[in-house]
């Protein structure tokens, strides 16, 4: 086992009616809000306006950033920044996905500062001070709400990347099972994808560390076993809970207590696809994970089978369990080819150069350039 440090500052309201309590928390930071959010499912669902009412019967004074799209961009997060820094914004709150809330983490550190956001991706600038964020989240998913990464893609560079920093943790976040209810079947299932994902890189980490695996190959047993109940029942706050909570624990620090770090390797060659094609992230990661199990089953036989056949219950051979694991992608709907994206022909050599320009690599399993090759040929 790794020496730890474990830091996790978000206060999480977790539940039915949490949203009760938004108002006093955001009176805390000040009175002048930047309310951030996506494309409009928040306008269609009924949530903007409960937002609006709690923020009038507060008092607050508000902006607004409407249009965080998902696979979100830097010029997104600097129009907002601008909105926030002009108007001395005391808080943000960010009311979405994954996308509204990583772009909120960096809104949040860029408004102090005169520099683009990208600047902190590059390591150009640090970030000093951040302005508290609150968020809302609305897709179980990414674990956004309760860790300190933020993820963007920058169009000029071609690159989408990931930012961390002790800074960009949300103060708050509100997770009411009941605000993912109208999130549509194939986004349901890609986000009980990416909860796995973000299992399944922790356990092939670059150290070991027992409990830690077993915390892992419980969330994931919970997703396994809850998922496709709720992907049948897509109103049943109960399954829409323990999803939730799943999401949230995949990602908040509990699979990696030991580890040091994650691989990370299947994230960083699914930021690629997301960026190429405008793939949702949990699909992005349904293609690679079966083909990068395939390009390393011979070099971590042993880890494979025993995650395979703790999860199936059964013993299985590596390429066994890599079997049930792809099986289970798509017996859940997630795409397991690149192809069902309707992407084929002469697509090698354009990702095989993403690829090499996003530097795509893992912490354990590291990629020769010649490995690009093979995992674009295991998953095309
Ligand atoms: O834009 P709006 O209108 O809000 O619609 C969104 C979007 O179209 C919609 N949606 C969200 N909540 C909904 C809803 N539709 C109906 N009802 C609701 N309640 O869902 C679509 C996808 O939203 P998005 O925020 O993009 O999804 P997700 O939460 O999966 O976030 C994906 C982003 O997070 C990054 C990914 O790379 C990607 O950019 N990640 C962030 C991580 C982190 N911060 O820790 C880790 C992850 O591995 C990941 O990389
Ligand atoms: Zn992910």
């Amino acid at each position: 086992m790794e020496n730890f440090i474990s830091y996790n500052p978000t206060v999480l309201h977790f539940g039915r009616n949490i949203l009760s309590s938004l108002g006093p928390t955001l009176k805390e930071f000040g009175s002048k809000v930047l309310l951030v959010y996506g494309k409009g499912s928040i306008k269609r669902n009924g949530l903007y306006g409960k937002i609006k009412n709690i923020l009038a019967e507060n008092g607050m004074e508000v902006f607004e950033y409407e249009g965080i799209r998902p696979n979100p961009l830097n010029r997104d997060v600097d129009a907002a920044a601008a909105i926030g820094r002009e108007n001395k914004v005391d808080v943000i709150l960010a009311v979405g996905g994954g996308s509204v809330i990583d772009s909120a983490k960096i809104i949040s550190i860029t408004i102090p500062v005169q520099n683009p956001s990208w600047d902190f991706f590059t390591y150009a600038a640090k970030p000093e001070k951040a302005i508290p964020l609150v968020a809302v989240l609305t897709l179980a998913a990414t674990g956004t709400e309760m860790n300190p990464f933020a993820v963007l893609q920058n169009p000029d560079t071609g690159v989408k990347a990931g930012y961390r920093s002790t800074l960009t943790f949300p103060r708050h976040s509100f997770l009411d099972p009941e605000l993912t209810f109208s999130v549509p079947k194939d986004y349901t299932a890609y986000g009980i994808a990416d909860l796995i994902a973000h299992c399944l890189e922790n356990y092939f980490s670059v150290a070991e560390s027992t409990l830690t695996d077993r915390f892992i190959l419980s969330i994931i047993s919970e997703a396994m076993t809850y998922g496709p109940a709720l992907l049948d029942d897509l109103q049943n706050y109960d399954l829409r809970a323990k999803i939730m909570f799943s999401a949230t624990m995949a990602l908040n620090g509990l699979t990696s207590l030991g580890k040091n770090t994650g691989d990370w390797g299947v994230h960083s060659a699914g930021h690629v696809l997301s960026f190429m094609y405008d793939i949702p992230h949990g699909a992005s990661l349904t293609i690679i994970f079966p083909a990068w199990m395939k390009l390393f089953r011979d070099q971590i036989p042993g880890r494979i089978a025993s995650l395979g056949s703790a999860l199936f219950q059964k013993s299985l051979t590596p390429q066994e369990s890599i079997d049930q694991i792809e099986n289970f992608f798509r017996s859940i709907g997630c795409p397991v080819r690149l192809s069902e994206y309707g992407i084929t022909g002469d697509v090698r050599r354009e990702i095989f150069n993403s690829m090499v320009a996003n530097k795509v690599n893992g912490a354990l399993m590291k990629f020769r350039e010649e490995d690009y090759l093979k995992l674009i040929d295991l998953f095309l």
